[in-house]
């Protein structure tokens, strides 16, 4: 697990970013936290990572952004919006994750069983410090196969901006 402090979005982006760059073919980010703590920011990050020239912000009653223009398909999904299950079926959202490309999942608990078993958990807490400033504690617990493509970027990240 791994505990890395952003001090400011352009972090949360780069972080992203990085992540986006390296990550193989088919990487699934389950990405928690509350509203505002920096998963879409984090998200457009991976996006400009996987060199996606057109990303737009996804408006929220849009469930999956699909990002064909890359070299690796990107898919964001944001399900805070899924009452019910039926709803990701229709949507044939089990297919996304078959497609070889990079998912990255706002609000992923509400997957149940549809998530691969193999995925990067990325937590974004909200913090303050002494004088009232906002910073971010994202937390990285990955459940994947191999991890060593993960460990050399997070490792590069807090060499160079940390
Ligand atoms: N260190 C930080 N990392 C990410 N976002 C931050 C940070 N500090 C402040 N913010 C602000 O928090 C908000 C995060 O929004 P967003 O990424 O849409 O959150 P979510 O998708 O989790 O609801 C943005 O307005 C961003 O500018
Ligand atoms: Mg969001």
């Amino acid at each position: 697990m791994w505990k890395i402090t952003s001090h400011a979005p352009v972090e949360t982006l780069e972080l992203g970013r990085i992540l986006g760059a390296s990550a193989p073919a088919g990487t699934v980010f389950a990405l928690r936290g509350d509203l505002g703590a920096g998963k879409t920011l984090f998200a457009k990050g991976l996006a400009m990572g996987l060199e996606i020239p057109d990303y737009v912000s996804s408006p929220t009653f849009t469930i999956v952004n699909e990002y064909l223009e890359g070299e690796i398909p990107f898919y964001h999904m944001d399900i805070y919006r899924v009452n019910h299950e039926e709803e990701l079926l229709e949507i044939g959202v089990e297919e996304y994750f078959q497609e070889g490309g990079i998912v990255a999942v706002e609000w992923p608990d509400i997957l149940g069983g549809i998530l691969p078993k193999e995925h990067i958990n990325i937590n974004f807490a909200k913090e303050y410090d002494e004088e009232g400033n906002e910073w971010r504690e994202i937390t990285i617990d990955a459940a994947i196969d191999d991890s060593s493509w993960l460990e050399e970027v997070l490792y590069t990240y807090a060499h160079t901006i940390h």
